[in-house]
């Protein structure tokens, strides 16, 4: 489909399921020549990231495992400041090799707040895999060591991304119209 309707607006398709694909295994390559023997926990964050850490995680062949966390930022089409953590880690992760697996990072005040808390666990390491960055969006500092693909500072559904709760089942990436 090249336009869709999400609640009340348009969007146009973006990003392919072949593209995403593509990404989604270069990540998984380049995750499985860094941690082998290393038992990597996959940390997802929810809800976004479920489809890309479901896909990234079926594409690794290393042993590994995976957890969630809950934080929310957005309100609408918007980025808020207020960051909140509605789910919390459940198991310990000290001494552990962490991938924080994120669908998207915008303006990064969610996961450089995230980021931060994870700290506060002494894990063994911590290292981000995102599947889209808006670069003229971002206003933080931290590394994303394995990052999917740049996007423009458009706001986009699909993939797991969500318009107000819908849209994260289409299997490709639309971006607003305009
Ligand atoms: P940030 O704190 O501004 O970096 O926002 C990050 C979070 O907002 C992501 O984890 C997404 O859940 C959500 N988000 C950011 N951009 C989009 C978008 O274009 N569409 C849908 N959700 C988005
Ligand atoms: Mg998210």
């Amino acid at each position: 489909m090249e336009i869709v309707e999400v609640k009340d607006k348009v969007f146009k398709r973006f990003i392919s399921g072949h593209q995403i694909k593509q990404v989604v295994q270069e990540i998984a390559t380049r995750i499985e020549a860094d941690y082998k023997g290393q038992n990597p926990l996959l940390l997802a964050v929810l809800n976004g990231a479920f489809i890309f850490a479901a896909d990234l995680m079926r594409a690794l062949t290393i042993p590994c495992q995976i957890s969630f966390v809950k934080y929310a930022s957005y309100v609408g089409t918007k980025s808020t400041e207020d960051v909140k953590e509605l789910i919390g880690l459940n198991e310990d992760i000290k001494g552990r090799h962490i991938i924080v697996v994120e669908d998207i990072v915008d303006s990064g005040i969610t996961m450089d707040h995230l980021l931060r808390d994870l700290k506060n666990y002494n894990p063994a390491s911590v290292k981000l895999a995102c599947c889209f960055l808006k670069p003229e969006a971002f206003i933080k500092s931290f590394n994303i060591d394995y990052l999917g693909m740049e996007i423009p500072n458009d706001f986009i559904v699909g993939y797991g991304l969500d318009y107000d709760g819908y849209g994260r089942n289409l299997p490709e990436i639309y971006k607003l119209e305009n």
